[in-house]
């Protein structure tokens, strides 16, 4: 990921290079991770397999999001969900209606994937990437990504699809849905099947977003996917999971073995899940990161940052400079960040995104990028110290 480090400046206390803000992994585990790893102790202490379902901790995520276990699908982090069950859903759903298969068989869309244009790319491109059709509700930096949802009505009316929904959304950082707007869809379209990723969605304080994941109880056509990866900071552990019908979740489950999740993983998702402190603490410490990170960009000219509620900024250049030359600039300096390949037609070349760190590396970070941006830091105050390269 790192070429050599050409151009390094000496790392302050408190930062390591390289460093990876490309990823929105998350920083901070609970600290009942932390407890539990110093038990193990002994070379005897991981000799035995989990439990086969992985049970403990299903029932800990069942009482956490207020559904049945039963409803509870595990797997080595939403990654690999996505990857499974995202194809199996649409070829269960163009099966399922010999009109469906003719469409697919002439137009490959028996059973589309509608999804909001600047999102998280893997699934629209491996949707794709597979010959299915992948249908692209625009959303509009002027509007700071605002997603309208009448839009995506008038598109059910036409005829149903998988609708993925980014809850907040990567990379734009906002709320695209909340809970009395997509009830009346799943009332309405039942056909139609809803996939909210809320992988981002303990960032947000529950008291101003009602989650959506208890909603799956009620309706069938509701698939809401979650992760540790980065809320519980987690992301070198591999914990997600999908909150679904409880049939979906036995078809799912048919396809791969048991004891999928090890010792390990399954006792720190339970800990993580039983810390009370942690989503509050790294809610406030997110909160403090954004704002870190938009008072240090607010001093450069030319690039403007959009209101997020997750662990990353999304940055755009206003000024015709490039997202992967900064990524390529900061990458010499050890610092990986995260810019947007064309997709779907579209291109996003003024864009980068930013992951959050710890205090002294949104600093760091901060610094670098007015250096090689070619503006000081210093004082508060923009001073170019040579033209801004475009
Ligand atoms: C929206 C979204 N969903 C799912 C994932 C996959 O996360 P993981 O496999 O670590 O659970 C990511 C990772 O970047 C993501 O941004």
């Amino acid at each position: 990921m790192f070429s050599p480090i050409q151009d390094r400046a000496p790392a302050p206390v408190g930062v390591t290079l390289p460093l990876n803000l490309g990823l929105n992994d998350g920083t901070y585990a609970p600290q009942g991770c932390i407890d539990l790893m110093r038990r193990y102790t002994e070379r005897t202490d991981f000799r035995n397999y989990s439990s086969p379902d992985n049970a403990p901790l299903r029932e800990a995520i069942a009482a956490a999001d207020q559904v049945g276990p039963e409803h509870v699908f595990l797997h080595n982090g939403t990654g690999p969900i996505l990857k499974l069950a995202i194809p199996y859903l649409l070829k269960q759903r163009v099966l399922d209606s010999p009109r469906r298969v003719l469409r697919h068989v002439v137009k490959r869309d028996g059973f589309p994937i509608i999804t909001p244009r600047f999102t998280y790319s893997k699934v629209p491109k491996k949707a794709a990437e597979g010959g299915m059709h992948v249908d692209m509700l625009a959303l509009d930096p002027g509007d700071d990504f605002r997603f309208d949802v009448a839009r995506l009505e008038r598109r059910l009316e036409r005829g149903p699809g998988l609708v993925y929904i980014v809850n907040p959304n990567n990379p734009t950082g906002n709320l695209l849905i909340q809970r009395p707007e997509l009830i009346p869809l799943l009332e309405r379209f039942p056909e139609a099947r809803f996939w909210i990723d809320e992988a981002y969605v303990q960032y947000v304080d529950p008291s101003t977003h009602e989650y959506l994941g208890n909603l799956v109880a009620r309706y069938p056509n509701l698939l809401v996917s979650r992760t540790f990866s980065f809320a519980y900071g987690l992301a070198a552990v591999r914990i997600g999971y999908l909150l679904a019908k409880p049939s979906f979740v036995t078809e799912l489950e048919r396809q791969l073995t048991d004891y999928r999740l090890g010792t390990l993983q399954e006792g720190l998702g339970v800990a993580a899940l039983e810390d009370a402190e942690h989503l509050p603490f790294i809610r406030e410490q997110a909160r403090l990161g954004r704002d870190q990170i938009y008072a240090g960009l607010s001093r450069i000219p030319g690039l403007q940052t959009f209101p997020s509620q997750a662990n990353f900024v999304l940055g755009r250049f206003t000024d015709g400079r490039r997202g992967a030359e900064l990524q390529t600039k900061l990458r010499q300096r050890g610092v990986a960040i995260k810019v947007f390949a064309p997709a779907n037609g579209q291109s996003y070349d003024a864009y980068f995104r930013l992951t959050l760190g710890l205090p002294a590396e949104n600093e760091f970070l901060l610094a670098q990028i007015a250096d090689v941006l070619g503006y000081s830091a210093h004082a508060g105050l923009p001073r170019p110290t040579s033209a801004p390269s475009r």
